[in-house]
């Protein structure tokens, strides 16, 4: 039974930051952020957005009744989560309307959890092939006002529908993993912020690219050639470029070639969105999917999943007959042409804003965010989720 991808869909929020005034602001030269990291525009969450709404927005538009009779799991990644105990999974679960005869947990290992939340989904297909499974994977991304981190935060998050005869990827069963208690990025209970040793987490994420790649070569028989493209978790563009640079040399031009351009096509999106953690690969799969008009079906491409702490694979995926005609790229189009940019001290404001932690209640005005899902408040402790479309 092949297994896979079936549908795939994103969110970001409708506010953005340019890159090149985020940089003039903090006395840095605007190529640092735009070239040295590589990002151009980062979204900005409103106070009306949290990762469940984001998560509950990217897979919305995307499930059909079909698929919501057939879901009976729903799996979240996340490292951004709202509370300690229950799961993002069983708010989103209820907002889309899904059947009560279903699974619903949350997964966390920093941005490895999506992709902990797909291979979970696959031995689900495996042992029940007629049902599907939704994993979210949907992080906001903070460092802080004024932190070397700063520029690589970001907010979004991707839907994925798994099931058996995918109609977009099958992935493959071979796969590589490794793990290594490692401090290179981590956030206390106690703090909204992450530390990050940002140079450790940056030689970390190449030494765990290097070892599954190795592995996944011994293990496989692949090589370069074997590969259309090869996707990268991406905190920033750039970071996914320096673990690409390691594996090709002189004797690999055509295939050099190729992997380049197709590396700067999966970055697309992420450079107008930032850091989006545990969604990141998924995006930067997705902007490929999407931008690359020349892309084959029948293609395999490569996938390098990394989670801060740390968690590293290698897996790949089999492109599906005409897997475009299930893509939604007008409306992804669209979505970034809606965006709103706003001032950086207008991000600043939005950034230090959060629900009350004392119990106190408060209203929302959620007509300002066009998103269908959005938080419209708290009270005693619970955050109020609305869906402005559900009837
Ligand atoms: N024009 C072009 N490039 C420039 C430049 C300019 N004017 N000024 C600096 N740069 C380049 C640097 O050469 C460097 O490139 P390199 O890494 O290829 O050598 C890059 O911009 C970043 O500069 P650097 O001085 O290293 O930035 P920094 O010390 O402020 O670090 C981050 C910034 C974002 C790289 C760091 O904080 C980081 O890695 N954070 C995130 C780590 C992370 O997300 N880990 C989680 C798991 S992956």
């Amino acid at each position: 039974m092949q297994i896979g991808i079936d549908k795939i869909n994103f969110y970001t929020p409708h506010l953005y930051v340019d890159m090149n005034k985020l940089a003039i602001a903090r006395n840095q030269e605007p190529e640092k952020f735009t070239i040295g990291i590589g990002q151009d525009e980062m979204a900005v969450a409103p106070i009306t957005q949290d990762p469940v709404t984001l998560a509950a927005n990217a897979a919305w538009n995307m499930l059909d009744e079909a698929d919501k009779e057939q879901i009976d799991f729903v799996i979240f990644g996340t490292e951004s989560g709202i509370d300690h105990s229950k799961s993002g999974a069983v708010y989103v679960h209820h907002l889309l309307g899904l059947k009560k005869e279903a699974r619903a947990i949350e997964v966390k290992q920093a941005c490895y959890g999506g992709t902990a939340a797909i291979q979970l989904a696959k031995g689900h297909i495996a042992l029940n092939p007629t049902s599907k499974v939704l994993v979210l994977a949907s992080d906001i991304a903070r460092y802080g006002l004024n932190t070397p981190g700063e520029v690589t935060q970001g907010a979004g998050a991707v839907a994925i529908l798994i099931s058996a005869d995918p109609r977009i990827l099958v992935l493959e069963d071979e796969v590589s993993y490794r793990t290594d208690e490692i401090m290179d990025f981590w956030r206390p209970v106690y703090s909204d912020t992450a530390y990050v040793d940002g140079k450790y987490s940056n030689e970390q994420y190449i030494s765990f690219f290097s070892h599954v790649w190795t592995a996944h070569k011994e293990k496989t028989g692949f090589d370069l050639n074997d590969f259309e493209a090869l996707c990268y978790h991406l905190p920033y563009t750039k970071m996914g470029l320096k673990a690409l640079r390691t594996i090709y040399d002189d004797k690999t031009e055509a295939d050099k070639e190729r992997l380049v351009e197709n590396y700067q096509i999966s970055t697309r999106y992420n450079r107008k969105v930032g850091n989006i953690y545990t969604a990141s690969l998924y995006l930067s799969l997705l902007s490929l999917l999407e931008q690359q008009e020349n892309l084959r079906d029948g293609s395999r491409i490569g996938l390098f999943s990394y989670g801060s702490g740390a968690v590293g694979e290698f897996f790949t995926g089999i492109l599906q007959p005409n897997y475009r005609k299930y893509l939604h790229t007008a409306e992804h189009t669209t979505m970034f042409e809606k965006r709103q940019e706003v001032s950086i001290a207008e991000y600043e404001e939005i950034f230090k804003q959060e629900l009350p932690k004392d119990g106190s209640t408060l209203d929302l005005n959620i007509e300002e965010d066009p998103a269908p899902i959005c938080v419209a408040g708290i009270k005693d402790h619970m955050r109020q989720y609305v869906n402005k479309q559900k009837v």
